[in-house]
């Protein structure tokens, strides 16, 4: 990103205080939530705003080596991302070629794939190169692994599930590159991974991590009871962004712009269309991925949280354990269970809306771009909704 966009973002930040008026986006939204309860809707969601785009599904720390592999999924279809001899990062579907079995599990490091069927081998770049018995199958039946479009660039790996599908990086981040690249992603280590079946909506976990209004009432102990008023929602393309800033913003006041550092002392936490969450300010020492995928049913996601540090931090045992535990209270202990009683109350009809303040303004943004992906009318929704309840929208 600019320097200049960077400064004029810093004065955003620095007006804000300045006023002592919390930030407040454009609108107060009603929403239906089909979201996040209507199987119809949820599995046009998984065609349209996972299956046939590209996503991102990691950072290069995931598989920093020659040799490492990282075995994830995309709302079901499961992912296996290998980086080869040459260096390169590639992405493959995780599916033997001979009857389909699962090649890996988890993160590792490996010279191939032996699958645990039949013992068919496949190479980290996907060519089949052993077959128990080669001369039961004729020779075109024995096939490499089907490679998926991936692009790795600025410290992340960016996958279309979809074989056939275009991956164009540049026009899939837009101007969310420039807010990504200055977060240094390449210089992290992968340090904590964790993923579990929730009992949510994928969306729940997106829209917990774009805003600070909650804070101070659910990480009290935590995070603090500081709002975080001052932080705007910003748009980047497809994507949102929630700027956090710390104390030391206000030291810019006493330099001239030429002398505020690149970082302008402001980070965000970045909302990837559809569902990957990356937190951390710039330089951060700790940086959080988040990536809730959609399983059979609108109710329960796989949730993949991971952690990464900066490399003096990694080598901090006592540091790194404090921090690690921190992140992972404040995710599976508050706002995991938060969001699943939230699911709860909306699959048991205890409500037939939901409100997005003006201090939500990144979940605004994201599901109205969920809306308009899959040509979903929320007002209309919510009219009829109401209609049926026999009461007005604005009760
Ligand atoms: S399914 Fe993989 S070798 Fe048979
Ligand atoms: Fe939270």
């Amino acid at each position: 990103m600019e320097k200049s966009e960077r400064i004029a973002i810093a004065k955003h930040i620095l007006a804000l205080i300045d006023s002592e008026k919390p930030y407040m986006g454009e609108e107060a939204w009603e929403a239906d939530i089909g979201r996040f309860v209507d199987q119809d809707r949820f599995d046009l969601e998984k065609r349209k705003l996972f299956l046939e785009r590209p996503q991102l599904i990691a950072l290069s720390a995931d598989i920093p080596n020659p040799g490492d592999y990282y075995a994830t999924d995309i709302a079901e279809r499961p992912i296996l991302i290998v980086r080869g001899k040459d260096g390169v990062a590639r992405g493959f579907l995780n599916a033997c070629r001979h009857r389909g079995v699962k090649l890996a599990e988890g993160c590792g490091h490996a010279k191939g794939f032996t699958c645990p069927y039949h013992g068919w081998t496949f190479s980290t770049d996907g060519e089949l190169i052993s077959v128990p018995s080669r001369q039961a199958f004729d020779p075109e039946q024995m096939r490499d692994l089907i490679a998926l479009p991936t692009h790795e660039e600025i410290g992340v790996i960016v996958v279309h599930p979809d074989p056939e599908g275009q991956l164009d990086f540049d026009a899939f981040l837009g101007p969310m590159k420039g807010v990504l690249e200055d977060m240094e992603l390449g210089s992290y280590k992968l340090v904590h991974q964790h993923r579990e079946p929730a009992r949510i909506n994928w969306k729940h976990a997106v829209d917990g991590g774009m805003e600070a209004y909650h804070v101070p009432f659910l990480h009290p102990t935590t995070f603090g009871t500081d709002g975080g008023g001052y932080l705007p929602h910003m748009q980047f393309g497809d994507h949102h962004a929630f700027i956090t800033s710390g104390p030391d913003i206000r030291s810019l006041k006493n330099l001239p712009e030429s002398e505020w550092p690149h970082s302008c002392h402001w980070g965000s936490v970045n909302a990837i269309f559809p569902n990957t969450v990356i937190g951390g300010g710039n330089r951060q020492a700790i940086l959080f991925f988040q990536r809730t995928e959609p399983m059979d049913k609108p109710g329960v996601c796989n949730y993949n949280y991971r952690l990464y540090a900066q490399p003096e931090v990694a080598e901090n045992e006592k540091v790194l354990s404090d921090a690690i535990a921190l992140f992972m209270k404040v995710a599976f202990e508050e706002d995991l269970p938060t969001q699943v009683s939230s699911q709860i109350m909306m699959e048991s009809g205890a409500v037939k809306s939901v409100v997005f303040g003006k201090r939500e303004a990144c979940l605004t943004g994201m599901h109205k771009g969920y809306d308009a992906a899959i040509g979903h009318d929320s007002d209309a929704a919510v009219r009829s909704n109401s209609a049926r309840m026999g009461i007005s929208s604005t009760r």
